[in-house]
């Protein structure tokens, strides 16, 4: 999915899941826009989705039931290297080992002995250096800035796809953001070459960064947060309209309705954002 988006020119998003809304929401946005997609999943969430097998169980239930042909990944966000184990024995297509905590030294180590059973299981492993600043699912990281020559350390002991930390942060954006450093990204795909990078924080970075990123090799780009403000801000509208004291409209097939339709229409902004459309 992300050797064809590098050599295209465009990236694939990743929409991190929180339940079967989400989870629908994202799976038939992506099949109507015929765009390939990857479902990302942090541990918070797949705690809160009571475990790894109840996601696997309800995201290969929908692609069936949903007939869902467009390619899809089911990810593991920030994983850890406990949590990345238990994934793959949960049937999960991808994972990301975050070990950008660590110093370089283990987290090449255990970066290399996931590789080895990434290869040997026929998954995806993700990467990462530098950490990506803010919290997400308490992960907390400072946002620096990756060393272009650890990240070619990492990126050749076989991984699929790197994260590098290039300014970028998880969450809304503060108004005094220095923007993506741009240089750092250069000079990481000059030393990387043909390896798919991968940008965290995708929410409110601005459409021209994106483009150019993707220009210095983006081929994945996440998104979470952006998802959860648009749900939330629907939900409040219909709960402030009163709909859901209007009739059934307590019922949560339609007290959730609007924050689905939010999450599909971000979705699809993000989708035509990245080039993905028509790339499954
Ligand atoms: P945002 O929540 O800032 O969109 O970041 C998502 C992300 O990077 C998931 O790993």
């Amino acid at each position: 999915m992300l050797t064809k988006a590098k050599a295209g020119h465009y990236a694939v998003g990743q929409f991190n899941i929180n339940n079967l809304e989400w989870t629908k929401a994202i799976l038939l946005t992506a099949q109507e826009l015929n765009s390939p997609v990857i479902l990302g999943v942090s541990e918070g969430a797949g705690k809160y989705m009571c475990g790894y097998k109840t996601v696997v169980g309800m995201v290969n239930g929908m692609l069936e039931e949903l007939n869902i042909t467009v390619p899809v990944a089911l990810h593991l966000d920030h994983g850890s290297y406990e949590g990345a184990l238990k994934c793959i024995e949960a049937g999960f297509s991808s994972v990301m080992f975050d070990g950008s905590h660590y110093p370089i030294e283990e987290n090449v180590e255990k970066t290399k002995e996931l590789v080895a059973i990434c290869n040997e299981k026929g998954l995806s492993l993700e990467a990462e250096v530098g950490s990506i600043g803010g919290e997400e699912d308490g992960v907390i990281g400072a946002g620096e800035c990756a060393d272009p020559e650890e990240c070619k350390k990492i990126a050749d002991l076989g991984v699929t796809m790197l994260a590098a930390g290039i300014g970028n942060i998880h969450g809304k954006y503060p108004e005094n953001w220095q923007g993506l450093s741009f240089e750092t990204l250069d000079a990481v795909q000059k030393l990387t070459g043909a390896m798919p990078l991968v940008l965290h924080g995708g929410t409110g970075i601005p459409a021209d960064m994106i483009k150019k990123a993707i220009d210095l090799g983006v081929s994945k780009i996440n998104v979470n947060t952006e998802c959860q403000l648009a749900f939330a801000d629907a939900t409040r509208k219909y709960i402030e309209a009163g709909k859901d004291q209007q009739g059934k409209g307590f019922d949560p097939r339609k007290l959730l309705a609007p924050g689905f339709e939010a999450i599909k229409a971000t979705v699809k902004e993000k989708m035509e954002l990245f080039g993905s459309i028509n790339k499954a």
